[in-house]
């Protein structure tokens, strides 16, 4: 048995950190970023994802030596399972865009214990927003408490969903999901699924649906997302794999058994 967690000191410190690692982030656009690619030539890394991990863990090591750590860019522990508190980190989700745009990236933190999501943190450095929440005390956005999600109409629905998956690619059909894009209002890709999570969260989406994603990308934005009522599962509408790869379906309540029943296990299959 491990000691009872001060939730409300872990918190304080997540934050402190997180909003001095993205004002480090945010001085270093003056600077040459070094870029390179790992699996793909569209899967980035930069000298900032690598130092910014770094930055966490060695916080988090000297305050909690007693957690573990699951980074992105594997600085962390080798962590298969959630014993204990684990800090679920992607130092800058949507690198892409950083190394691009220098905008819409987010660094995204989920800490859990035993499994359950107690605290989560998504924050784009560049418009300084922070959206983050306590398990059973609500969702933020800044100071701001997010109201819970109001059902929404499908027609009237904005979806989060990359082009990708309307194309030819190894994941999904892409007739699966056309007829869904053609049924709601627009479609919308922000390039850092951390950020799409947080949108939903707020209500800015009403769905957002991507085939592959790691805990990195979506710890913090489940808990956040689950905080305001909304629901997220893989597409097939099952519990999220929390150390695993899976896809994902995050969205207003209101919206999950229609999709999956009329777009993704469509009976005349
Ligand atoms: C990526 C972004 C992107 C999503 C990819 C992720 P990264 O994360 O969230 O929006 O489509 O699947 O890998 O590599 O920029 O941290
Ligand atoms: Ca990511
Ligand atoms: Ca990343």
């Amino acid at each position: 048995m491990g000691a009872i967690t001060d939730w409300s000191k872990v918190y304080t410190y997540a934050k402190e950190w997180i909003k001095e690692a993205g004002s480090t982030i945010r001085n270093s656009f003056s600077t040459e970023l070094m870029i390179q690619s790992k699996s793909s030539p569209d899967d980035l890394v930069t000298n900032m994802d690598r130092e910014t991990e770094q930055y966490f863990i060695s916080k988090i090591n000297n305050t909690f030596p007693e957690h573990r750590i699951l980074g992105e860019e594997g600085f962390g522990d080798n962590v298969t399972s959630l014993e204990g508190v684990v800090w679920i980190i992607d130092p800058i989700d949507g690198t892409m865009n950083f190394v691009h745009q220098q905008r819409n990236f987010a660094i995204s933190i989920g800490i859990y214990e035993d499994g359950i999501g107690k605290i989560g943190f998504i924050y784009d450095v560049v418009s300084d927003e922070l959206y983050h929440a306590i398990k059973g005390q609500g969702a933020y956005f800044n100071d701001e408490k997010l109201p819970k999600l109001e059902p929404v109409k499908i027609e009237e629905a904005i979806i989060g969903l990359n082009a990708t998956w309307v194309t030819e690619n190894r994941r999904i059909d892409p007739s699966v999901l056309a007829p869904l894009v053609k049924k709601v209002r627009g479609t919308r890709s922000y390039g850092s699924a951390a950020i799409e999570l947080a949108y939903v969260a707020t209500g800015r989406l009403n769905a957002y649906i991507t085939m592959r994603l790691s805990p990195w990308d979506f710890a913090a934005g489940l808990i956040i997302i689950e905080e305001v009522g909304g629901k997220m599962t893989t597409l097939q509408g099952e519990p999220i794999n929390l150390v695993g790869q899976n896809s994902i379906f995050a969205c207003n309540a209101s919206l999950h058994k229609q999709v999956i029943q009329n777009y993704i296990n469509r009976d005349d299959e």
